[in-house]
């Protein structure tokens, strides 16, 4: 039976429980490269904690939370002197545990700016040009993985369910398994899974490809990311069949069984909701407008990473402001850009490019009327002022040129109490394909096609603006972060794979006739 993994959910499917969750008797144990927090020497010298920024962070900090378990990652400083105090004390009252792998800062070099940000970080988001292929690198994160893996082996025992994330910690099975660790191992990879033209690229591809099938299971964010893998798998490994259908399946190998899936990840709705309702975040909102009266606000919020596509955004903002001057004085472009990977030349670059080009397009639209056309802020919002810009903002504008879900596109649309707020977002977004429903969807190296969308979100009725948020909201309310992990956590132990449902999979179409 074919089946349509696009159409809307009837009521009864939109109320269907969540699936059960893995046994009770398991721990969870959550691996990454960040912890929740970052620890920082403060002024007096005393351990300092505050929450990390990006996507794998704000998805974890809520199923540690809901799940309890233990931790386990870099809390971003080399010294580990009353380190385990200071994450003790910020766990408090968590119901979690965490414990810190140090780095020192030549591993950090190798491992985390260089292999990680510079080589797998670049490569997996198709842009190859950006990548640095020292071999030097690879030593280290092979080495720093093997760091991870002694400090999971001490700290787990044969029920715990081990479940590791993110492109930072590929071989971690491998160097596990090779220590004779038998609990299960899932890895979950946040960003997106290359086609194999570009995956072949990689001088260790045969090495990671190998360690990456010593998991039990693998989550990808999306179909897409999930058939790139298989196709790798295919070309490099061998032949390797498949059962199952919808979200998870079963790759049978020569010698090897590898689950695999793809798995959404989202975020705690209800939170983010309840949150935008309060009074402090109605009042952030309140000033944001009342610095901008009269003005139409659309939104950008990213990290610094080039992967974000802020220059074409740029570019597609002024494509609209020369083509339809009526707007000029009428629409403003709040760009928040929050500071990440400092100390890695490609994003060092890249903050020059973006202020260069902000200061261009400002000079050459702000006139007497004292509007300036961009407010640039390079900074990182607290979570009140975060949800006061998305409450105040008609207009998200998220435009990666790729990006493994975007969490933001996510929180923007829950914050969108009155639903009236319009989301345009890239195609090559993971989320593109849970949200085409509702959003805007464009092609971000495509700035005519940008604002020409920006152009179509200011003139859009009502009734088709409250329309298309109330599928948004209602598909991101429906697969929350409680879902994904539930989902995630089910596929690891169950014996029936046909239960599991279809997610949305996303193809451009629509091809004009030329
Ligand atoms: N975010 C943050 N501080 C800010 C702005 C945003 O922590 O000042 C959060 C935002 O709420 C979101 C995450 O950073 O949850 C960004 O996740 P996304 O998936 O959009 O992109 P990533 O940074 O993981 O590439
Ligand atoms: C993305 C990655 C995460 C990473 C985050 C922030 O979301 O998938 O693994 O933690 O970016 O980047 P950073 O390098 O600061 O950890």
């Amino acid at each position: 039976m074919a089946i349509d993994s696009n159409r809307e959910l009837t009521d009864s499917e939109d109320a269907a429980p969540r699936p059960a969750t893995g046994s009770p008797t398991e721990r969870l144990v959550v691996v990454s490269n960040r912890l929740p927090v970052v620890v920082t020497r403060g002024d007096g010298g005393a351990w300092e904690t505050e929450t990390g920024s990006g996507g794998l962070v704000t998805a974890m900090a809520p199923v540690l939370r809901d799940r309890g378990g233990l931790g386990i990652g870099w809390p971003g400083t080399p010294e580990s002197e009353g380190l385990d105090e200071a994450l003790e004390r910020a766990a408090q009252g968590t119901g979690y545990s965490l414990i810190p792998v140090p780095l020192s800062p030549g591993e950090e070099a190798g491992y985390y700016r260089g292999f990680s940000n510079e080589i797998i970080w670049p490569l997996f988001h198709d842009l190859q040009s950006h990548c640095n292929f020292d071999p030097a690198y690879w030593e280290t994160y092979q080495s720093v993985n093997q760091k991870f893996a002694r400090v999971v082996d001490e700290r787990t025992g044969p029920d715990d369910f081990v479940w590791i994330h993110d492109y930072h910690l590929m071989l971690a099975a491998r160097e596990l398994r090779g220590m004779g660790v038998k609990s299960r191992l899932g890895f979950f990879l946040h960003i997106p899974f290359p086609p194999l033209d570009i995956f072949v690229k990689l001088p260790w591809r045969f090495e990671i490809l190998l360690a990456l099938l010593r998991y039990d299971i693998i989550g990808f964010q999306t179909m897409r990311d999930r058939r790139n893998f298989i196709q790798c798998v295919r070309a490099l490994v061998g032949s390797a069949e498949t059962c199952g259908r919808g979200q998870v399946c079963d790759l049978e190998l020569d010698h090897d069984r590898l689950r695999v899936g793809a798995f959404p990840i989202s975020i705690d709705f209800k939170s983010i909701e309840d949150g935008a309702r309060s009074h402090e975040v109605a009042e952030s909102a309140w000033h944001v407008h009342e610095n901008l009266p009269d003005r139409q606000i659309v939104l950008g919020i990213d990290r610094m990473d080039y992967t974000k596509g802020i220059p074409y955004r740029l570019e597609a903002f002024r494509h609209l402001l020369t083509h339809h001057p009526e707007l000029q004085n009428r629409v403003t472009l709040v760009q928040v850009v929050v500071p990440s990977r400092r100390g890695i030349p490609e994003y060092d670059t890249l903050k020059t490019t973006i202020e260069r080009l902000v200061g261009e397009i400002n000079g050459e639209f702000t006139g007497q009327s004292g509007w300036i056309p961009i407010h640039y802020m390079y900074t990182s919002l607290n979570h009140c002022e975060l949800l006061g810009y998305y409450r105040a903002a008609e207009i998200a504008l998220l435009t990666p040129l790729k990006d493994g879900m975007n969490l933001v596109a996510k929180e923007y649309c829950a914050a969108s109490l009155e639903e009236s707020g319009v989301l345009i977002l890239s195609e090559f977004a993971g989320a593109a394909a849970e949200l085409q429903k509702g959003a805007i969807l464009v092609n971000p190296y495509d700035v005519v096609r940008v604002s020409d969308a920006i152009h179509q979100a200011i003139h859009m009725p009502p009734d088709e603006r409250h329309e298309r948020m109330r599928k948004l909201r209602r598909s991101i309310r429906r697969r929350d972060i409680f879902w994904w992990v539930d989902s995630f956590l089910e596929a690891a132990i169950a014996k029936n794979l046909d239960s599991f449902p279809v997610v949305a999979d996303y193809v451009p179409d629509g091809a004009p006739e030329i």
